[in-house]
């Protein structure tokens, strides 16, 4: 089985949440709870949602008013301790998403942003299909092995990414999830904005706004195949 992933690259805890107020924060957040809330239309009911890798909640918990709920998981004890608030009103739970510790169908919704990678993809799949409901819906993100900033940072000489899943294609994703108990029903791409990732996401440039109106304006997120970062949204079809 895969190691879990310790996340190197941040230096606190709550990394990952602090850079929600930059320019580039707002921007990929609206993306992502704009599609959340997307799949959260189509379901024929508020889900009780899972996010795994949720950190202290940056893309969920905003939403919970939608939902039957929202738990967190993260292998991060102190992010989970801001995930719950101050009255523990938000269950989480601290495991490794690769050993989820629920009974199979106990959630209709499982999100995982800004993790995917860190996964081998198809036992990600696997176990997500496990804990879903017949029907319930996986969101998820992934960073494209195909883009023009993977292109960039080769040509720059950045070493290539060595996470599990962190060179996998977005057509090799679809795939697998249609293999796995899926069908695909959203796709979109982002992250077009011309930064090349992790280095980035605390930029506050002006620049910021202005490629993420050109990315709208040539309705780039249709060219998912090409695209940085992929937004993907599938429903539970069978068990595997
Ligand atoms: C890049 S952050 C993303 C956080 C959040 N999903 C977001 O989009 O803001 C990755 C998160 O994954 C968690 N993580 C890494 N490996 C994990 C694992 N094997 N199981 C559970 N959580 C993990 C980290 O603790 C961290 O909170």
């Amino acid at each position: 089985m895969t190691q879990p992933h310790h996340n190197p690259d941040a230096t606190t805890s709550l990394h990952w949440d602090q850079y929600r107020d930059t320019a580039m924060g707002r921007y990929q957040l609206r993306q992502e709870q704009d599609f959340v809330r997307t799949v959260l239309r189509a379901a024929p009911r508020p889900p009780k949602l899972l996010e795994l890798c949720s950190c202290a909640g940056r893309v969920t918990l905003p939403l919970k008013g939608l939902t039957a709920g929202v738990t967190g998981l993260d292998i991060d004890f102190e992010a989970l301790t801001v995930f719950k608030g101050p009255a523990h009103e938000n269950p989480a739970v601290v495991a490794d998403a690769q050993s989820l510790p629920f009974e199979q169908a106990s959630f209709d919704c499982v999100v995982a942003f800004q993790c995917f990678r860190y996964f081998e993809h198809r036992a990600f799949f696997t176990n997500c299909n496990r804990v879903l409901s017949n029907d319930g819906w996986l969101v998820f993100q992934m960073v494209n092995g195909v883009s023009y900033k993977r292109t960039l940072r080769r040509l720059i000489g950045s070493s290539p990414d060595e996470a599990p899943s962190g060179n996998i294609t977005a057509d090799e994703v679809l795939a697998a999830a249609n293999a796995h108990g899926f069908a695909v029903k959203f796709v979109k791409g982002y992250n077009w904005v011309p930064f090349i990732p992790d280095t980035t996401r605390f930029s506050d440039s002006p620049a910021v706004r202005i490629a993420a109106i050109a990315e709208r304006m040539l309705q780039l997120e249709r060219y998912y195949r090409v695209s940085p970062w992929v937004l993907i949204a599938a429903q539970k079809v069978r068990s595997v």
